[in-house]
């Protein structure tokens, strides 16, 4: 996710779009730019790094006199986090400076039949193929905003974008397809952004676009046309009443309730470019030439270890291959023994978390194959594994890690799918079924979370009293019960115990009472026999006890929490999201510091 800002009016363009910027950082930061026209030329200023190396190239710069502009932060998807791959991207001639938000998934294809045309590239990007893109369409037609309206029936996958022109001063388009884009209508002045922290100081009168809808504007004027018709849309403003700060977490109170509710566009997001729609097959680019594994190894910790552990059932279960789930600070301690064919998984959101880098550099020192699983493109993980799978959920601010675990869980059953059937233990259907029913989860899920999010504050209002609780689960869930109890701990303080349900008898089940709840994932699959008899157990001590499950289920417990039944792996989609919402819900009824927990850092750099 990166944030995108535009201006066009009287005042000089350069110390709003930093301005914007800075309001927009949280979409990303890891290189920023911006491009502004002036007599007749289009001046371009790029840094890699935080927003302020950015602010030092323009230091002393003949910049205070342009009033139209465009400028970028970024959140790396393609090509590292480097000057060259920081928008804004010009086309070859310098006519066009274009900034964009999100993923064109057949930018290759589009950039072999550009180059085929003689058109050159001088970085990695996707938004660099789309302005040269645009740059051709203008060949052929009569006006920028038709060259959009070919471009952007070319293009497939998602995208906001803005664009100047040096041959139209004081001139900006700009258009949307699932990216945020919002008009900001001022009084001789209007703004185009990512998110709408990034014009809040200068007006409050806001346009939202829709997907394949098109904006050209001046700094008097503003015109909406469906992308592909170029009919003009009458669009409302509206007003906004938050501050910058609640603004910056589109209105949520958290961070962590913000992308807890992201995790339906993540899903999609980490699709984006790794499976061909056309025929639902996986297409997993970043494995080229890798032979299937024999054994896997992940190492990670906390949350990406839990996902490891989830990634564990479904690779060997739809895969056949053998895999260790290590915890990264044992790990890097003990004797390697290594074993022929097996391939390490750093499993990484921060891709900085020291005892996991630890353990990869020991496996590297060997001469071992690492592939990294990481969420911040260029980071330590991903430059020193052999092969690198981004998770593509965008910047996770909040310190508990949400959708960062959803990303990974679908990056590992995309893994298991792609090599289940290069093994030939699953069929080019099953694969195609798998898909098919991965994209409509989105749609699940956001129709879902209000209905867990409401469960969620009624049952931690119950239980906000406990000192303790067991999260109890088996087979694929037993991973999730522990992510669950680690969510609770982190945020809210209350201490609780992820356990495997079928281990509550060996010593566990001595400490419960009717003052220790339970909550048990009780989900309809082959095991769930097996926790009914785990939760009898509970109930003939009086423990209190809270199950997640399907409708239909037949359980004797104090509260029963229904989600809709999915076929294993995908009920996992609905269980994550109730599991994070209980403990957001119990943290904010306690009135908790959600987003930056005590005694936490958002990446453990440190041993
Ligand atoms: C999870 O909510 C915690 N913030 C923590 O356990 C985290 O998952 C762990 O530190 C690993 O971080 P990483 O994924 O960035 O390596």
């Amino acid at each position: 996710m990166c944030g995108i800002i535009a201006y066009t009016g009287h005042r000089p363009a350069v110390p709003v779009i930093i301005q914007g910027l800075k309001s927009l950082e949280y979409r990303g930061y890891d290189s920023a730019g911006l491009a502004f026209e002036h007599s007749g030329r289009l001046h371009l200023f790029r840094a890699s790094g935080k927003l302020q190396a950015l602010e030092h190239k323009l230091a002393g710069g003949q910049v205070l006199h342009a009033t139209t502009g465009i400028g970028h932060t970024r959140w790396a998807t393609h090509g590292l986090p480097n000057e060259t791959n920081a928008h804004p991207h010009l086309d070859v001639h310098y006519n066009l400076a274009l900034v964009h938000n999100g993923i064109i998934e057949n930018f290759q294809q589009l950039k072999s039949l550009l180059m085929d045309k003689g058109c050159t590239f001088r970085s990695e990007t996707d938004t660099e193929v789309l302005v040269c893109l645009i740059a051709h369409g203008l060949e052929h037609t009569d006006s920028i905003i038709e060259a959009l309206s070919w471009s952007m029936s070319q293009v497939q996958g998602s995208y906001a974008f803005a664009l100047i022109s040096r041959q139209h001063p004081g001139r900006i388009w700009a258009a949307r397809k699932a990216s945020p884009l919002i008009l900001g209508a001022g009084t001789g002045e209007n703004f185009a952004a990512s998110d709408i922290p990034a014009f809040l100081p200068y007006t409050r009168d806001v346009v939202f676009l829709e997907d394949d809808e098109l904006v050209e504007m001046d700094a008097g004027n503003w015109t909406v046309y469906r992308a592909h018709s170029l009919t003009p849309v009458s669009k409302q403003v509206q007003r906004i009443k938050w501050d910058v700060q609640a603004a910056q977490k589109g209105g949520y109170r958290h961070f962590m309730l913000k992308e807890i509710l992201e995790q339906p566009k993540v899903l999609m997001d980490c699709l984006a470019g790794r499976v061909d729609r056309k025929n639902n097959t996986i297409n997993l680019s970043e494995l080229q030439g890798l032979p299937v594994p024999s054994r896997l190894h992940i190492v990670a910790c906390g949350t990406s270890f839990n996902a490891g552990l989830w990634g564990k059932y479904v690779l060997e279960g739809l895969a056949g291959i053998p895999v260790n789930v290590e915890i990264a600070s044992e790990f890097r301690y003990r004797v390697l023994v290594e074993e022929p064919g097996t391939l390490y998984v750093s499993i990484s959101q921060s891709g900085e978390t020291a005892d996991t880098l630890a353990g990869q550099r020991m496996v590297r020192e060997r001469g071992l194959p690492v592939l990294g699983l990481c969420n911040v493109v260029g980071s330590s993980v991903a430059r020193e594994s052999d092969r690198v799978l981004y998770t593509q959920a965008g910047p996770e601010i909040s310190v508990a890690s949400t959708k960062a675990m959803c990303s990974q869980l679908v990056m590992l059953y995309l893994l298991a799918l792609y090599w289940g059937h290069a093994k030939d233990r699953i069929d080019s259907r099953t694969v195609r079924r798998a898909v098919t029913d991965l994209y409509s989860l989105p749609a699940m899920m956001e129709a879902q979370l209000p209905r867990i999010q409401t469960m969620a504050q009624k049952l931690c209002a119950q239980y906000a009293r406990a000192r303790s609780f067991f999260y109890l689960g088996r087979g694929i869930n037993f991973p999730l019960a522990l992510e669950g109890a680690l969510k609770l701990k982190e945020i809210s303080y209350i201490h609780a115990q992820g356990y495997a349900a079928g281990e509550l008898k060996h010593g566990p089940i001595a400490l419960i009472d009717n003052e220790l709840p339970t909550f048990a994932l009780a989900l309809n699959n082959d095991l769930l026999g097996k926790i009914q008899s785990n939760l009898m157990e509970i109930k003939a001590r009086n423990g209190p006890i809270i199950a997640l499950t399907n409708p239909e289920t037949v359980l004797d417990v104090n509260d029963r929490w229904e989600i809709p039944w999915l076929e294993d792996p995908l009920n996992s989609f609905l269980v994550l999201p109730a599991l994070q919402l209980f403990a957001y819900e119990m943290a904010v009824y306690l009135g908790k510091d959600v987003d930056q927990p005590r005694n936490l850092a958002k990446s453990v750099t440190v041993e």
